[in-house]
């Protein structure tokens, strides 16, 4: 793998190997690695950012290498007016490897193309997130493996996913809707008439026979989900800001609505969660979010360990 730009540059057995890292590296968390020794890996965040550029870092940092960049586009010279391309042809320069979150869909892409390192693509406007997916999936195998020290990626197959919230500009949907095509699942999309599923995955899906179904009431899914990913509504996203106020608070999860679900759905979610989901659910064993996010580390680490210089 040279660059990571979207969920589709995997096959499902480089997918499933990557997993299998990434257990490795959680065994194990504190044994030295120095698969990054001498290497120096720019951060370039334009967007803002807590999970991703935080378990980057300190997934470069246990691996032995080093970081540079920046958390916030106003303190460089884009806020000059300096063009992406230029920007990486630039720090392409200084670093060995980058990694990017833009707030322009296809930015990844566009950085690759000028780019003489890797560029890894931390989130590209509504677009995709595969670092994210990748995160998203672990979780998933993990939490159904058991106790098992091994993950057991059959555990990923038949799954019944429900997908909640802003599906239109939520990249984390886009991105593990087409990652976990691989494994044969049936997809419950949940949202309002305006912030429907695009087109373009639902055609993918029907292309590899994957049924899914839509809908607007949280409360019709079924009870026996295997998965229930909450988004946040994408306030950044919005042009007319009372848009976003109408349709803020449509779905939560609270202590109400999670007896809904079966003992054994787990219930997920990217973070930054707002109110979709009440901090009451935290201490339901079904609630893995906070669990998601520190798997983002060690799957961040058999990605940087999995790219091609
Ligand atoms: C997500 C993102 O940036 O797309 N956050 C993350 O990386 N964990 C989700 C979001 O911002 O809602």
């Amino acid at each position: 793998m040279t660059n990571l730009l979207g969920i589709n540059d995997f096959d499902k057995n480089q997918l499933v190997d990557l997993l299998r890292l990434a257990k490795e590296f959680k065994n194990q968390p504190t044994i030295p690695n120095h698969a990054l020794n001498g290497k120096i890996v720019a951060m370039l965040f334009f967007e803002p950012s807590t999970r991703t550029r935080l378990s980057f870092e300190s997934a470069v940092l246990r691996l032995g290498g080093q970081v540079i960049g920046f958390a916030d586009a106003a303190t460089s010279s884009t806020a000059k007016g300096e063009s992406l391309e230029d920007t990486i042809k630039i720090v392409s320069g200084y670093a060995d490897m980058i990694v990017m979150r833009h707030p322009e869909t296809g930015a990844a892409q566009r950085a690759a193309a000028v780019s003489i390192v890797p560029i890894i693509n931390a989130g590209d406007g509504s677009r995709e997130h595969p670092t994210q997916t990748l995160l998203d999936i672990f979780t998933i195998a993990d939490e159904r493996s058991g106790r098992s020290s091994e993950l057991n990626p059959d555990r990923l197959e038949n799954l019944r996913v429900a997908f909640a919230g802003d599906l239109k500009f939520g990249r984390t949907v886009h991105s593990l809707s087409l990652g976990l095509r691989h494994f044969n699942p049936t997809y419950y999309f949940v949202s309002p008439p305006n912030l429907k599923l695009p087109d373009e995955f639902k055609k993918s899906f029907d292309e590899h026979r994957i049924n899914y179904q839509e809908m607007t009431d949280f409360t019709q899914l079924p009870a026996d989900i295997n998965v229930l990913y909450m988004t946040r509504i994408q306030k950044e996203r919005f042009d007319d800001i009372k848009e976003y106020e109408a349709l803020k608070n449509m779905y939560q999860l609270n202590q109400v609505t999670s007896q809904l679900f079966n003992s054994d759905c787990l219930f997920m979610h990217p973070l930054p969660r707002v109110t979709e989901i009440d901090p009451q659910v935290d201490a339901d064993p079904r609630a893995v979010y906070f669990k998601q996010a520190r798997n983002g580390l060690f799957v961040r680490m058999a990605i940087l360990t999995s790219i091609k210089y």
